[in-house]
């Protein structure tokens, strides 16, 4: 699953590759020590200046099910930990209501600097960022991965399509099943929706059986 990542245009710093060109990201071989090493140093994109800490990723490293979200809060910020606020126990809550929690799954974001002000990730973070989630999902080989929210599912799946579009079938990443569901902090705000996330955890929990089968 290695790819090449494409630095922003205001990325390079003396020392560093050229500006604007394709460099190999190098983490395909590394193990989870190297990984989370290269990640805590990580200085690809401008969230390196303004992070407290970077947010690697939590779970079990040998998990079925592996969750991504969109980016570190505020409260994952100065933690290092995803999911970790309000948000966060809305994600422990669904996880519960299908026999799982945050030690059984693992739970990454597809950035893994906070953004400030919460804002949406650029698409020039995401790519920096993309190779670190590779290379988590190919360490865990999840049977299942859950994308939740928009931010997550158009970033693994490519296009603009909405979550009400995406959510509710299965999709493939590289041969792994994914399902998309609403973000956590959307079923805060309207839980009417619970309902439809609870169904594509239903799915989910459906396609990691079969695949294990
Ligand atoms: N929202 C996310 O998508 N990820 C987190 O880690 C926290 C909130």
């Amino acid at each position: 699953m290695g790819i090449d990542v494409w630095l922003p245009r205001n990325a390079a710093e003396p020392g560093e590759p050229e500006i604007g060109a394709a460099v190999s990201a190098g983490t395909e071989n590394l193990g989870w020590d190297g990984l989370s090493e290269c990640v805590a140093d990580c200085k690809r994109c401008e969230l390196s200046n303004s992070r407290t800490q970077t947010v690697f990723g939590v779970g079990n490293r040998d998990a079925d099910w592996m969750i991504i979200g969109e980016a570190p809060g505020a409260e994952e910020d100065r933690r290092g930990e995803p999911f970790v606020g309000r948000a966060g126990k809305m994600l422990d809550e669904m996880l519960r209501a299908i026999g799982q929690s945050r030690n059984s799954v693992f739970i990454a974001n597809v950035l893994k600097c906070r953004p400030p002000n919460n804002r949406d990730p650029k698409p020039e973070e995401a790519a920096a960022c993309r190779d670190y989630l590779e290379r988590q999902i190919a360490l865990v080989q999840p049977k299942i991965l859950l994308a939740v929210g928009k931010i997550a599912a158009q970033n693994l799946l490519g296009g603009d399509a909405s979550v009400a579009n995406m959510r509710g079938r299965a999709h493939d990443l590289n041969g792994i099943p994914l399902v998309v569901t609403y973000h956590p902090a959307y079923l805060l705000r309207s839980p009417s929706q619970k309902r439809k996330s609870w169904n594509d955890l239903c799915l989910a929990n459906r396609l990691s059986v079969e695949g294990a089968a």
